[in-house]
């Protein structure tokens, strides 16, 4: 099995509510490791970044001022195939039907305002990783 890393957010609908906690022993709970972590709340141009990838959807702009709302937590998690782990942990998109026992599904509201982000593969979790930390944050847990 491959140790990998994958890049989470905690979104501002759960930092909001005091769920950090809870999401976070849910990820420890589902085999993933915090390696690294911080509070920070978005600007609109780094949300916008974040997430172009989106920017002609129909929901971008709803997107970009959701994530923009309050502060989220940036987080590194470390793991057997964390990616996709993490995307099981995590649930479906919208928080409505998402399966029980995932993230979403407990903490999650809707299809916007749900609780969390994760990386989707391999390679855009070493640039979502690398758009929040920089190698100095990491170096202490260097693989
Ligand atoms: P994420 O990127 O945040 O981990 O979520 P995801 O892969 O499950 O979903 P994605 O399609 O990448 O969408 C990114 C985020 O945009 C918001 N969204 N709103 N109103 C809508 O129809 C809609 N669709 C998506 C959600 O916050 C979603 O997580
Ligand atoms: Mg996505």
């Amino acid at each position: 099995m491959a140790i990998e890393r994958t890049f989470s957010i905690v979104k501002p609908d759960a930092v909001g509510a005091n769920h950090v906690g809870g999401i976070v022993a849910m990820l420890e709970a589902g085999g993933l490791k915090v390696v690294a972590q911080r509070m920070l709340k978005l600007t609109r141009e780094q949300a916008e970044a974040f997430y172009s990838v989106h920017r002609e959807r129909p929901f971008f702009g709803a997107l970009v001022t959701f994530m923009t709302e309050g502060p989220v937590v940036a987080q590194v998690l470390e793991g057997e195939n964390a990616v996709l782990r993490n995307r099981e942990l995590m649930g479906a998109t919208d928080s409505r039907k998402a399966a029980d026992g995932t993230i979403r599904q407990k903490y999650g509201t809707d299809i916007e305002r749900n609780a969390v982000h994760g990386s989707d593969a391999q390679e855009t979790a070493r640039q979502e990783i690398s758009f929040f930390f920089t190698g100095a944050d990491l170096a202490s847990t260097a693989r």
